[in-house]
């Protein structure tokens, strides 16, 4: 399907009332995992449309063209409150935030698969490590503090354990600079993967930033700051992949485009109707805006949008389990770290003069939350809450055993204490 040429909704037919704009969130028991996770990333799309368009007003003295901008720009809004405010009022914070990782997750695997540019591609792979490791630590608070079992809410579909140690996401940020994209070489399907990252990494970011504070547990409190912090690294590592040199018109292109592709991949997938008929309408919204960032970007640049976002609806967003793919990454490069220039390296070959090791050491100076997190979990059950195949369970200690660095955090949980608490069957904890 060509989108551009498509009609869509009208721009002045997008203004709805409140009782459309507010409507009835999804039921937290019910919901499929990944109509959860379709939901959190769209949030994170919606924030990103919103954003960008405040900064596109701020640099722009054109009356007719920021009267556009600011008219679409509320409907961003609108349509932000709309998918956000899907979330039902029983779901927690804890809840949320393991849908979040799982987004991080099962996503990132998704677009690593279907990344045709070998760097980003790379890119990708890199994060989702983390992203990994972070669902483990989160998982231990919301049984420690919440009693719920971590596959209430994953359904199985995404795994618990161990991945690059979080301790070691705290990178001096510059490192995290990639090598940008060439926006006249780089595929359509290119822009809108990495968009569609950065849009939902914004959005975890925000949401630990907001709501980490929202438990009376100072060591959960620390684990959000310090996730948090990664997460604005993540923002950093995904969008200097984008070509600084695309002007503002093309980029709103993109953004429209990736809102387009977005939502129609979530009506494609969405196994519940009623929010199926929600994601109809918002792309239906989505073509009536790239109609109208298609027309300011001939009229101010006198080029054909089909040079920007070619002809083909990409799929950016299509959730399933990726566990074997995550077991081959977490296998080979569970010891790689971000270095110089965009590069990448293993451990072993980092220098002692590593820019990150200053910066770990002074953020991890009195112990760092995420290896709390285990500590407590071994205090409270005997072992930490993971949940894997026996066989991969019994990998934790060797990947630990691959990823670590000569600068450790005080209370850092060793690679002897994880063969022994792996021992103690994993089910038995549910029943503790
Ligand atoms: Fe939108
Ligand atoms: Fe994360
Ligand atoms: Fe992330
Ligand atoms: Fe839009």
């Amino acid at each position: 399907m060509n989108v551009l040429k498509e009609k869509g909704i009208p721009i002045d037919k997008q203004i709805r009332t409140w009782h459309d704009i507010v409507k009835r969130p999804y039921n937290r028991m019910e919901a499929d995992n990944y109509t959860r996770t379709r939901q959190i990333l769209m949030n994170g799309i919606e924030t990103e449309a919103w954003g960008f368009k405040h900064c596109f007003v701020r640099k722009s003295d054109d009356m007719e063209l920021n009267k556009t901008l600011v008219r679409i720009r509320r409907i961003e809004d609108m349509q932000q409150t709309t998918i956000n405010w899907l979330s039902p009022v029983n779901q927690t914070v804890l809840d949320t935030t393991l849908g979040y990782e799982q987004v991080a997750v099962d996503l990132t695997a998704w677009l690593a698969q279907n990344e045709p540019d070998e760097y980003v591609k790379e890119t990708f792979d890199f994060g989702l490590l983390e992203d990994f490791d972070h669902l483990y630590r989160y998982s231990q608070f919301a049984y420690l503090i919440e009693e719920t079992d971590p596959n209430e809410i994953l359904h199985e579909m995404t795994d618990v354990l161990i991945g690059r140690p979080t301790q070691y996401h705290h990178n001096c940020n510059a490192l995290r600079i990639r090598k940008p994209y060439d926006k006249d070489k780089t595929s359509p399907q290119t822009k809108v993967n990495i968009l569609t990252l950065v849009s939902g990494e914004q959005q975890t970011h925000n949401y630990y930033a907001e709501h980490g504070f929202m438990y009376g547990n100072t060591d959960l409190k620390r684990l959000y700051a310090e996730i948090c912090d990664v997460e604005e690294e993540h923002v950093t590592m995904y969008e200097t992949l984008v070509d600084p040199n695309e002007t503002m018109f093309e980029k709103w292109l993109v953004h429209e485009f990736t809102e387009v592709c977005n939502y129609y991949n979530c009506y494609k997938d969405e196994v519940d109707d009623r929010l199926k008929l929600i994601w109809e309408e918002m792309m239906q919204m989505e073509i009536g805006h790239l109609q109208a960032a298609a027309d300011m970007f001939k009229k101010y640049e006198k080029r054909d949008p089909e040079e920007i976002i070619g002809t083909e609806l990409v799929l950016p967003c299509h959730f399933e389990s990726q566990k074997p793919y995550v077991t081959e990454i977490l296998k080979s490069q569970v010891d790689k770290r971000v270095i110089e220039d965009g590069e990448f390296d293993v451990v072993e070959e980092l220098p002692d003069d590593w820019a990150s090791y200053k910066v770990q050491k002074m953020v991890s100076e009195k112990g760092a939350p995420s290896e709390q997190a285990i500590r407590l979990s071994i205090k409270s059950i005997g072992r930490d809450i993971a949940c894997a195949s026996e066989k991969m369970l019994e990998m934790q200690s060797e990947l630990l055993d691959d990823s670590l660095e000569e600068v450790q955090a005080p209370n850092t949980v060793d690679v002897e204490k994880y063969e022994k608490f792996n021992k103690i069957p994993p089910l038995d904890f549910l029943n503790y």
